[in-house]
Protein backbone atom coordinates (compact mmCIF):
# COMPACT_ATOMS: atom_id res chain seq x y z
CA UNK A 1 0.00 0.00 0.00
CA UNK A 2 1.52 3.55 -0.98
CA UNK A 3 1.25 5.80 1.69
CA UNK A 4 2.74 9.23 0.67
CA UNK A 5 0.56 11.02 3.24
CA UNK A 6 1.33 12.16 7.16
CA UNK A 7 -1.38 14.51 9.36
CA UNK A 8 0.45 17.73 7.95
CA UNK A 9 0.65 16.94 4.58
CA UNK A 10 -2.96 17.10 2.30
CA UNK A 11 -1.63 14.38 -0.20
CA UNK A 12 -3.12 11.15 0.14
CA UNK A 13 -2.04 8.25 -1.81
CA UNK A 14 -5.31 5.94 -1.47
CA UNK A 15 -4.60 2.47 -0.76
CA UNK A 16 -4.37 0.21 -3.93
CA UNK A 17 -6.25 -2.41 -3.91
CA UNK A 18 -9.79 -2.05 -5.23
CA UNK A 19 -11.75 -3.07 -2.58
CA UNK A 20 -10.06 -0.86 -0.51
CA UNK A 21 -10.88 2.24 -2.81
CA UNK A 22 -14.57 0.83 -2.42
CA UNK A 23 -14.95 1.08 0.75
CA UNK A 24 -13.39 4.32 1.30
CA UNK A 25 -15.63 5.80 -1.87
CA UNK A 26 -18.84 4.57 0.44
CA UNK A 27 -18.16 7.28 2.97
CA UNK A 28 -19.55 9.88 1.04
CA UNK A 29 -18.89 13.40 1.47
CA UNK A 30 -16.32 16.03 0.92
CA UNK A 31 -16.43 18.27 3.79
CA UNK A 32 -13.12 19.07 5.56
CA UNK A 33 -14.12 17.05 8.29
CA UNK A 34 -15.10 14.30 6.49
CA UNK A 35 -11.93 13.95 4.30
CA UNK A 36 -9.87 14.23 8.07
CA UNK A 37 -12.17 11.04 8.71
CA UNK A 38 -10.62 9.38 5.33
CA UNK A 39 -7.39 10.70 6.03
CA UNK A 40 -7.18 9.21 9.21
CA UNK A 41 -7.88 5.83 8.36
CA UNK A 42 -5.33 5.32 5.39
CA UNK A 43 -2.93 6.47 8.12
CA UNK A 44 -4.03 4.39 10.81
CA UNK A 45 -4.42 1.41 8.60
CA UNK A 46 -1.53 0.16 8.25
CA UNK A 47 -0.38 -0.08 11.56
CA UNK A 48 -1.52 -2.93 14.06
CA UNK A 49 -2.61 -0.66 17.45
CA UNK A 50 -6.18 -0.19 18.63
CA UNK A 51 -8.32 2.53 17.31
CA UNK A 52 -11.35 4.00 18.93
CA UNK A 53 -13.62 5.64 16.61
CA UNK A 54 -15.37 8.81 18.50
CA UNK A 55 -18.79 10.54 17.34
CA UNK A 56 -22.16 10.25 17.45
CA UNK A 57 -24.63 7.94 16.58
CA UNK A 58 -25.09 6.97 13.25
CA UNK A 59 -22.35 9.53 11.81
CA UNK A 60 -20.89 6.47 10.25
CA UNK A 61 -18.53 4.67 13.33
CA UNK A 62 -19.20 1.19 11.70
CA UNK A 63 -18.56 2.49 8.04
CA UNK A 64 -14.99 3.83 9.02
CA UNK A 65 -14.46 0.33 11.27
CA UNK A 66 -14.92 -1.16 8.04
CA UNK A 67 -12.84 1.05 5.68
CA UNK A 68 -9.70 0.65 8.67
CA UNK A 69 -9.72 -3.21 8.22
CA UNK A 70 -10.44 -3.02 4.06
CA UNK A 71 -7.39 -0.41 3.99
CA UNK A 72 -5.13 -2.59 5.88
CA UNK A 73 -2.55 -5.23 5.12
CA UNK A 74 -5.29 -8.11 6.88
CA UNK A 75 -7.87 -6.72 4.51
CA UNK A 76 -7.93 -10.56 3.15
CA UNK A 77 -8.65 -11.53 6.70
CA UNK A 78 -12.17 -11.65 8.55
CA UNK A 79 -13.53 -8.56 10.09
CA UNK A 80 -15.99 -9.26 13.03
CA UNK A 81 -18.36 -6.54 14.28
CA UNK A 82 -19.89 -7.08 18.04
CA UNK A 83 -22.03 -4.46 19.60
CA UNK A 84 -20.59 -5.46 23.21
CA UNK A 85 -23.55 -3.65 24.52
CA UNK A 86 -26.44 -5.87 23.46
CA UNK A 87 -24.96 -8.81 25.06
CA UNK A 88 -25.95 -9.51 28.49
CA UNK A 89 -22.89 -9.28 30.53
CA UNK A 90 -23.00 -13.05 31.78
CA UNK A 91 -22.77 -14.06 28.00
CA UNK A 92 -20.59 -11.53 27.20
CA UNK A 93 -17.21 -13.32 28.28
CA UNK A 94 -18.28 -16.32 26.31
CA UNK A 95 -19.32 -14.37 22.69
CA UNK A 96 -15.51 -12.69 23.47
CA UNK A 97 -13.53 -15.61 24.55
CA UNK A 98 -15.68 -19.15 23.84
CA UNK A 99 -16.42 -21.57 26.16
CA UNK A 100 -15.43 -25.09 26.18
CA UNK A 101 -18.28 -27.85 26.36
CA UNK A 102 -19.78 -28.01 30.08
CA UNK A 103 -18.46 -24.84 30.65
CA UNK A 104 -21.84 -23.41 31.57
CA UNK A 105 -25.33 -25.33 31.95
CA UNK A 106 -26.71 -25.23 28.60
CA UNK A 107 -22.99 -25.57 26.89
CA UNK A 108 -23.72 -28.86 25.24
CA UNK A 109 -20.72 -27.57 22.66
CA UNK A 110 -17.73 -25.99 22.54
CA UNK A 111 -17.71 -22.65 21.30
CA UNK A 112 -15.25 -19.93 19.62
CA UNK A 113 -15.39 -16.70 20.68
CA UNK A 114 -15.18 -13.56 18.79
CA UNK A 115 -11.32 -12.87 19.36
CA UNK A 116 -10.75 -16.35 18.03
CA UNK A 117 -12.76 -16.12 14.99
CA UNK A 118 -11.24 -12.46 14.23
CA UNK A 119 -7.62 -13.79 14.70
CA UNK A 120 -4.76 -11.67 12.11
CA UNK A 121 -8.00 -9.93 11.11
CA UNK A 122 -9.72 -7.03 12.47
CA UNK A 123 -12.18 -7.10 16.03
CA UNK A 124 -14.59 -4.03 16.00
CA UNK A 125 -16.18 -3.72 19.40
CA UNK A 126 -18.90 -0.99 18.56
CA UNK A 127 -20.41 0.85 21.76
CA UNK A 128 -17.48 0.10 24.16
CA UNK A 129 -18.75 2.51 27.00
CA UNK A 130 -21.46 -0.21 27.65
CA UNK A 131 -18.47 -2.91 28.26
CA UNK A 132 -19.34 -4.31 32.48
CA UNK A 133 -16.49 -4.08 34.65
CA UNK A 134 -16.03 -7.99 34.67
CA UNK A 135 -15.51 -7.80 30.66
CA UNK A 136 -13.23 -4.48 30.78
CA UNK A 137 -10.79 -6.61 32.82
CA UNK A 138 -11.11 -9.28 30.76
CA UNK A 139 -10.52 -7.29 27.59
CA UNK A 140 -7.39 -5.39 29.53
CA UNK A 141 -5.94 -9.01 30.03
CA UNK A 142 -6.18 -10.15 26.10
CA UNK A 143 -4.88 -6.66 25.06
CA UNK A 144 -1.77 -7.40 27.37
CA UNK A 145 -1.19 -10.05 26.78
CA UNK A 146 -2.34 -11.61 23.52
CA UNK A 147 -3.87 -14.49 25.17
CA UNK A 148 -6.94 -15.38 26.65
CA UNK A 149 -8.56 -18.95 27.67
CA UNK A 150 -11.87 -19.80 26.77
CA UNK A 151 -14.13 -19.81 29.77
CA UNK A 152 -13.92 -23.77 31.79
CA UNK A 153 -11.08 -24.70 29.72
CA UNK A 154 -7.30 -24.56 31.03
CA UNK A 155 -6.27 -24.08 27.11
CA UNK A 156 -4.37 -20.75 26.70
CA UNK A 157 -4.80 -19.35 22.99
CA UNK A 158 -2.60 -16.70 21.08
CA UNK A 159 -4.51 -14.31 19.22
CA UNK A 160 -3.51 -11.49 17.03
CA UNK A 161 -6.40 -9.63 16.33
CA UNK A 162 -6.34 -5.90 15.68
CA UNK A 163 -8.95 -4.50 18.09
CA UNK A 164 -10.87 -1.26 16.62
CA UNK A 165 -13.65 0.09 19.03
CA UNK A 166 -16.23 2.80 18.72
CA UNK A 167 -18.64 4.63 21.58
CA UNK A 168 -21.27 7.76 21.71
CA UNK A 169 -20.17 8.36 25.05
CA UNK A 170 -17.16 10.75 26.73
CA UNK A 171 -14.85 7.65 27.87
CA UNK A 172 -12.60 10.23 29.74
CA UNK A 173 -15.54 11.09 31.56
CA UNK A 174 -16.45 8.15 31.97
CA UNK A 175 -12.91 7.25 33.71
CA UNK A 176 -13.24 10.08 36.08
CA UNK A 177 -16.48 8.96 37.34
CA UNK A 178 -14.99 5.56 37.61
CA UNK A 179 -17.03 3.64 35.18
CA UNK A 180 -14.49 2.45 33.02
CA UNK A 181 -10.94 1.31 33.70
CA UNK A 182 -8.52 3.84 33.35
CA UNK A 183 -5.51 1.04 32.11
CA UNK A 184 -7.63 -0.02 29.69
CA UNK A 185 -8.64 3.34 28.68
CA UNK A 186 -5.05 4.30 28.30
CA UNK A 187 -4.38 1.04 26.20
CA UNK A 188 -7.27 1.38 24.06
CA UNK A 189 -6.62 4.93 23.26
CA UNK A 190 -3.30 4.37 20.99
CA UNK A 191 -4.72 5.99 18.10
CA UNK A 192 -8.85 7.62 17.68
CA UNK A 193 -10.66 9.10 15.17
CA UNK A 194 -13.40 11.40 15.82
CA UNK A 195 -16.31 11.04 13.51
CA UNK A 196 -17.93 14.79 12.98
CA UNK A 197 -21.76 14.72 13.50
CA UNK A 198 -23.91 15.51 10.64
CA UNK A 199 -24.36 19.34 11.69
CA UNK A 200 -21.12 19.89 11.66
CA UNK A 201 -20.84 19.30 7.94
CA UNK A 202 -24.52 20.59 6.82
CA UNK A 203 -22.36 20.55 3.29
CA UNK A 204 -22.19 17.31 2.59
CA UNK A 205 -26.02 16.76 3.13
CA UNK A 206 -26.99 17.05 -0.94
CA UNK A 207 -24.10 14.26 -1.49
CA UNK A 208 -25.31 11.97 1.14
CA UNK A 209 -28.65 12.50 0.16
CA UNK A 210 -27.70 11.60 -3.46
CA UNK A 211 -25.87 8.23 -2.69
CA UNK A 212 -29.05 7.37 0.02
CA UNK A 213 -31.55 7.72 -2.49
CA UNK A 214 -29.43 5.55 -5.29
CA UNK A 215 -29.00 2.98 -2.73
CA UNK A 216 -32.45 2.87 -2.02
CA UNK A 217 -32.91 2.76 -5.61
CA UNK A 218 -34.49 -1.24 -5.50
CA UNK A 219 -37.09 -0.31 -3.23
CA UNK A 220 -38.05 3.03 -4.27
CA UNK A 221 -36.79 3.64 -7.62
CA UNK A 222 -35.66 6.50 -9.11
CA UNK A 223 -35.60 9.62 -6.85
CA UNK A 224 -34.84 12.92 -6.37
CA UNK A 225 -34.64 16.34 -4.24
CA UNK A 226 -35.87 19.63 -5.16
CA UNK A 227 -33.13 21.89 -4.18
CA UNK A 228 -35.94 23.86 -1.94
CA UNK A 229 -36.14 19.89 -0.50
CA UNK A 230 -32.38 20.21 0.17
CA UNK A 231 -32.78 23.53 2.06
CA UNK A 232 -35.45 22.18 4.33
CA UNK A 233 -32.92 19.32 4.92
CA UNK A 234 -29.96 21.40 5.80
CA UNK A 235 -31.85 23.25 8.02
CA UNK A 236 -32.51 20.33 10.56
CA UNK A 237 -30.06 19.65 13.36
CA UNK A 238 -29.93 15.62 12.81
CA UNK A 239 -29.63 14.64 16.14
CA UNK A 240 -29.90 11.31 14.72
CA UNK A 241 -27.32 11.39 12.13
CA UNK A 242 -26.64 9.96 8.89
CA UNK A 243 -28.99 7.27 9.86
CA UNK A 244 -31.44 9.71 10.55
CA UNK A 245 -31.03 11.12 6.79
CA UNK A 246 -31.38 7.46 6.03
CA UNK A 247 -34.71 7.29 7.59
CA UNK A 248 -36.45 10.66 6.76
CA UNK A 249 -35.96 10.03 3.01
CA UNK A 250 -37.16 6.46 3.16
CA UNK A 251 -39.86 8.02 4.63
CA UNK A 252 -40.53 10.94 2.20
CA UNK A 253 -40.08 8.39 -0.80
CA UNK A 254 -42.78 6.06 0.63
CA UNK A 255 -45.40 9.31 1.41
CA UNK A 256 -44.42 10.35 -2.36
CA UNK A 257 -45.25 9.19 -5.41
CA UNK A 258 -43.54 11.89 -7.08
CA UNK A 259 -39.97 11.61 -8.94
CA UNK A 260 -38.66 14.84 -7.45
CA UNK A 261 -39.18 15.01 -3.75
CA UNK A 262 -40.36 18.77 -2.82
CA UNK A 263 -39.81 20.88 0.58
CA UNK A 264 -43.56 19.98 1.73
CA UNK A 265 -43.06 15.93 1.40
CA UNK A 266 -39.18 16.35 3.45
CA UNK A 267 -40.92 18.54 5.62
CA UNK A 268 -43.78 15.91 6.52
CA UNK A 269 -41.23 13.41 6.71
CA UNK A 270 -39.42 15.44 9.15
CA UNK A 271 -42.52 15.83 11.29
CA UNK A 272 -42.38 11.86 11.88
CA UNK A 273 -39.02 12.30 13.60
CA UNK A 274 -41.20 14.35 16.01
CA UNK A 275 -39.85 17.58 14.09
CA UNK A 276 -42.41 20.55 13.76
CA UNK A 277 -40.48 24.04 12.67
CA UNK A 278 -39.01 22.89 9.48
CA UNK A 279 -41.21 23.94 7.36
CA UNK A 280 -40.34 26.26 4.66
CA UNK A 281 -40.05 29.90 5.32
CA UNK A 282 -43.44 31.85 4.06
CA UNK A 283 -45.51 28.80 4.82
CA UNK A 284 -48.03 28.68 8.11
CA UNK A 285 -47.89 25.46 9.46
CA UNK A 286 -50.88 24.49 9.15
CA UNK A 287 -51.96 25.00 5.47
CA UNK A 288 -53.64 23.42 2.97
CA UNK A 289 -50.85 22.03 1.64
CA UNK A 290 -49.10 20.98 4.77
CA UNK A 291 -52.79 19.38 5.99
CA UNK A 292 -53.38 18.01 2.63
CA UNK A 293 -49.48 15.85 2.73
CA UNK A 294 -50.39 15.09 6.67
CA UNK A 295 -53.42 13.42 5.86
CA UNK A 296 -52.40 11.44 2.91
CA UNK A 297 -48.77 10.33 4.36
CA UNK A 298 -51.60 9.29 7.44
CA UNK A 299 -53.84 7.41 5.12
CA UNK A 300 -56.81 9.76 6.03
CA UNK A 301 -56.24 8.99 10.11
CA UNK A 302 -56.57 12.58 11.99
CA UNK A 303 -55.23 10.89 15.04
CA UNK A 304 -52.07 10.06 13.07
CA UNK A 305 -51.78 13.07 11.19
CA UNK A 306 -52.88 15.16 14.12
CA UNK A 307 -49.63 13.70 15.78
CA UNK A 308 -47.26 14.54 12.80
CA UNK A 309 -48.38 17.86 12.90
CA UNK A 310 -47.97 18.11 16.55
CA UNK A 311 -51.34 19.81 17.04
CA UNK A 312 -54.24 18.29 19.17
CA UNK A 313 -56.80 15.89 17.34
CA UNK A 314 -59.99 19.23 17.94
CA UNK A 315 -57.50 21.16 15.91
CA UNK A 316 -56.73 19.58 13.31
CA UNK A 317 -60.56 18.17 12.94
CA UNK A 318 -61.41 22.07 13.30
CA UNK A 319 -59.23 22.76 10.46
CA UNK A 320 -60.42 20.18 8.15
CA UNK A 321 -64.07 21.77 8.53
CA UNK A 322 -62.69 25.23 7.95
CA UNK A 323 -60.94 23.89 4.33
CA UNK A 324 -64.51 22.56 3.23
CA UNK A 325 -65.81 25.66 4.13
CA UNK A 326 -63.44 28.66 3.40
CA UNK A 327 -66.26 31.23 4.73
CA UNK A 328 -66.30 29.74 8.34
CA UNK A 329 -65.00 32.60 10.57
CA UNK A 330 -61.64 32.32 12.50
CA UNK A 331 -58.45 30.94 11.33
CA UNK A 332 -55.86 28.27 12.30
CA UNK A 333 -53.67 29.25 9.04
CA UNK A 334 -52.16 32.42 8.32
CA UNK A 335 -52.64 32.37 4.51
CA UNK A 336 -56.45 31.97 3.36
CA UNK A 337 -57.11 28.77 2.66
CA UNK A 338 -58.79 28.98 -0.60
CA UNK A 339 -55.58 29.77 -1.64
CA UNK A 340 -54.01 30.02 -5.24
CA UNK A 341 -54.97 27.30 -6.83
CA UNK A 342 -51.75 26.98 -8.95
CA UNK A 343 -49.84 26.75 -5.62
CA UNK A 344 -52.03 24.52 -2.97
CA UNK A 345 -53.27 21.78 -4.95
CA UNK A 346 -56.88 21.38 -4.29
CA UNK A 347 -57.45 20.13 -0.88
CA UNK A 348 -60.62 18.11 -2.12
CA UNK A 349 -58.20 16.21 -3.98
CA UNK A 350 -55.22 15.77 -1.70
CA UNK A 351 -57.50 14.53 1.36
CA UNK A 352 -60.88 13.69 2.41
CA UNK A 353 -62.50 17.24 2.05
CA UNK A 354 -64.73 16.87 5.51
CA UNK A 355 -63.70 16.16 8.65
CA UNK A 356 -66.14 13.43 8.74
CA UNK A 357 -64.83 11.70 5.28
CA UNK A 358 -61.78 10.99 7.33
CA UNK A 359 -61.16 8.49 9.84
CA UNK A 360 -61.12 9.86 13.36
CA UNK A 361 -58.58 6.72 14.73
N1 LIG B 1 -20.30 9.30 5.26
C1 LIG B 1 -21.26 8.39 4.97
N2 LIG B 1 -21.50 8.06 3.69
C2 LIG B 1 -22.48 7.18 3.38
N3 LIG B 1 -23.25 6.55 4.27
C3 LIG B 1 -23.04 6.83 5.56
C4 LIG B 1 -22.02 7.75 5.98
N4 LIG B 1 -22.04 7.81 7.34
C5 LIG B 1 -23.00 6.98 7.73
N5 LIG B 1 -23.60 6.36 6.69
C6 LIG B 1 -24.73 5.42 6.74
O1 LIG B 1 -25.50 5.75 7.90
C7 LIG B 1 -25.93 4.59 8.60
C8 LIG B 1 -25.36 4.59 10.00
O2 LIG B 1 -23.94 4.40 9.95
P1 LIG B 1 -23.15 3.57 11.07
O3 LIG B 1 -21.78 3.35 10.58
O4 LIG B 1 -23.92 2.34 11.48
O5 LIG B 1 -23.20 4.63 12.27
P2 LIG B 1 -22.73 4.49 13.78
O6 LIG B 1 -21.96 3.20 13.90
O7 LIG B 1 -21.90 5.70 14.04
O8 LIG B 1 -23.98 4.49 14.61
C9 LIG B 1 -25.46 3.42 7.74
O9 LIG B 1 -26.51 3.07 6.87
C10 LIG B 1 -24.28 3.97 6.98
O10 LIG B 1 -24.08 3.29 5.78
MG1 LIG C 1 -22.91 1.75 15.34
Amino acid sequence: MALDNSMHSNVITFPSTRSSRDVLDRIVGASPAIDAVRRDIVQYAISSAPVVIHGESGVGKELVAHALHACSTHASRRFIAANVGAFCPELLGSELFGHGRGAFTGAVSSHRGLFEQAHEGTLFLDEIGELAPSAQTALLRVLESGEMRPLGTEITKHVRVRLVAATHRDLAAMVRDGHFRRDLYYRLHVLTIRVPALRERKRDIPELAAAILDRLHDEVGVRSLSSAALRVLAAYRWPGNVRQLVSVLRRACAQSSARTIDEDEVAIALMGEGQTECLPRGKSRLDATTVGAAMRASDGKIAKAARALGVPRSTLRDCLERLRDPKRSGGVTREPLGAEPSEHPSPSRSFPASSRGASDE
